[in-house]
């Protein structure tokens, strides 16, 4: 089967393990790097075309589009969609999963649990959205923030109201979430593959750290997951339409709360700590659905 990724980074670890994967298992991958593909829009014969030629005869597409170029590599993905290719995550769930005022308000309605969160546009007053979070300490949190580069804790009233004006004073687009004490620095991510989880670790930052990204020098470590968390985490993901999904959990006072969604999960961390062959997983998993759509396809269901 001919299995395309879309991945600006060929030697990126994620993209390097699936396209290992896919050859073990016999499979044609092919890796695209989408920042550089161009579309032919035609009702009748869409494609894509990359360094030059075309790319034809694609029967799955599994997206790993980085936060910044989400726009256009959904547009990628959509043409491949057009080109009736399966895709891993589709070009309407990817694009709403990068949009955290979208997929928060979602799992909220969805009964999943998520701490609790306040937006406001940068006009808002800030004593006035500070109160109705419940006050500090409180973490603010850019929404263009990846690796915990954008997320600071305001321990007071006063810290919460300066960094509020200041990300206003620069029109960056932020919220504010309850600071969930108890976690300890830590947090766990749940890989969620279809209707299963295959795998899952904590992290937990260093002393003195509130975030646990690895990239801030985070710790990972083996984690049993209660069936609540399990539970939490498969509906997030499917909340949010997500079939191959990272979910970022905290464990709070009032049960496992969501944090996020991330629809291309790294494989480096989960399968280090893990020492299972997630990308492998992942391969059956998309060439499954793939024969399924296929069979539905010439039925013409
Ligand atoms: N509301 C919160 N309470 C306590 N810790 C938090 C909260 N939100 C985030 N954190 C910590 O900060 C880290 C980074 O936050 P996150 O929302 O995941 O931003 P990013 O997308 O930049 O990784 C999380 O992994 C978690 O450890
Ligand atoms: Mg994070």
């Amino acid at each position: 089967m001919k299995i395309v990724i879309l991945s600006a980074g060929r030697s990126n670890y994620s993209t390097k393990r699936l396209v290992e994967a896919a050859e073990s298992k016999g499979h044609t991958p092919v890796v695209v790097d989408y920042t550089k593909a161009y579309m032919a829009i035609e009702s009748r014969n869409p494609s894509v075309h990359w360094e030059g030629r075309s790319v034809d005869e694609v029967e799955a597409v599994i997206p790993r589009i980085a936060a910044r170029y989400t726009n256009y590599g959904a547009a990628v993905l959509r043409q491949f969609e057009m080109m009736r290719a399966y895709t891993a995550t589709s070009s309407l769930a990817l694009v709403r999963s990068r949009d955290k005022l979208r997929s928060m308000q979602l799992l909220a309605r969805a009964g999943v649990g998520i701490p609790k969160t306040v937006f406001a546009s940068q006009t808002s007053d800030a004593a006035e959205i500070l109160e109705l979070v419940g006050g500090a300490p409180v973490v603010v949190k850019l929404l263009e923030s990846t690796q915990g580069k954008g997320v600071v804790l305001a321990e007071t009233k006063k810290a919460a109201k300066s960094v509020i004006e200041a990300f206003n004073s620069i029109n960056a687009n932020f919220m504010l979430q309850e600071f969930i004490e108890e976690a300890d620095g830590a947090d766990i991510r749940v890989i969620v593959v279809g209707d299963k989880i295959v795998g899952a670790m904590m992290r937990k930052g260093q002393e003195g750290e509130f975030r646990s990204n690895l990239h801030r020098g985070g710790e990972s470590m083996s984690v049993e997951l209660t069936k609540k968390e399990q539970n939490v985490a498969l509906k997030a993901a499917s909340t949010l339409g997500i079939s191959i999904a990272g979910v970022d959990l905290i464990r709070s006072k009032r049960g496992p709360l969501v944090l996020e969604v991330n629809s291309s999960p790294g494989l480096e961390g989960i399968e280090t700590q893990t020492g299972k062959d997630i990308a492998g997983v992942m391969i059956d998993f998309i060439v499954e659905r793939t024969k399924g759509k296929r069979r539905r396809d010439k039925i013409g269901a």
